[in-house]
């Protein structure tokens, strides 16, 4: 296992990402509470940083007009054509079973996030 320092936690507002880099791959930190999702930060449609897109939730419908959020602030919308990932999975929103990006295991240390490759 090797373990990596990202950055501090506390460099990561709550509800907001920061873009890092592990071994010259491009990753994008999502803080949502205690929590520290990981993904590569390249879009599998065009190749647009996801950091530059915005956080947002998942709305879901049953009939026409009557809209509930979840995973608030854990849906990363792409900045370019707007697909959208869920942090936690990296599974696109639009084909889940066939678009995903990598998510890296992160682990918070003494404030610190790491990121937890083998
Ligand atoms: S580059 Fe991300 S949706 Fe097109």
């Amino acid at each position: 296992m090797k373990r990596q320092v990202m950055c501090q936690l506390e460099e990561i507002p709550d509800g907001t990402m920061k873009a890092v880099e592990l071994e010259s791959r491009a990753i994008v930190l999502i803080r949502k509470g205690k929590e520290v999702f990981a993904l590569r930060d390249t879009c599998p449609h065009q190749g647009a940083r996801l950091s530059n897109g915005v956080l947002t939730s998942r709305r879901l419908s049953s009939v026409a007009g009557d809209y509930r959020a979840e995973k608030a602030k854990q849906i990363v919308r792409c900045p370019w054509h707007n697909w959208e990932f869920d942090a936690a999975s990296g599974r696109c929103l639009h084909d889940p079973q066939r678009l995903r990006v990598a998510v890296y295991r992160t682990e918070i240390e003494n404030g610190q996030v790491v990121i937890v490759t083998s």
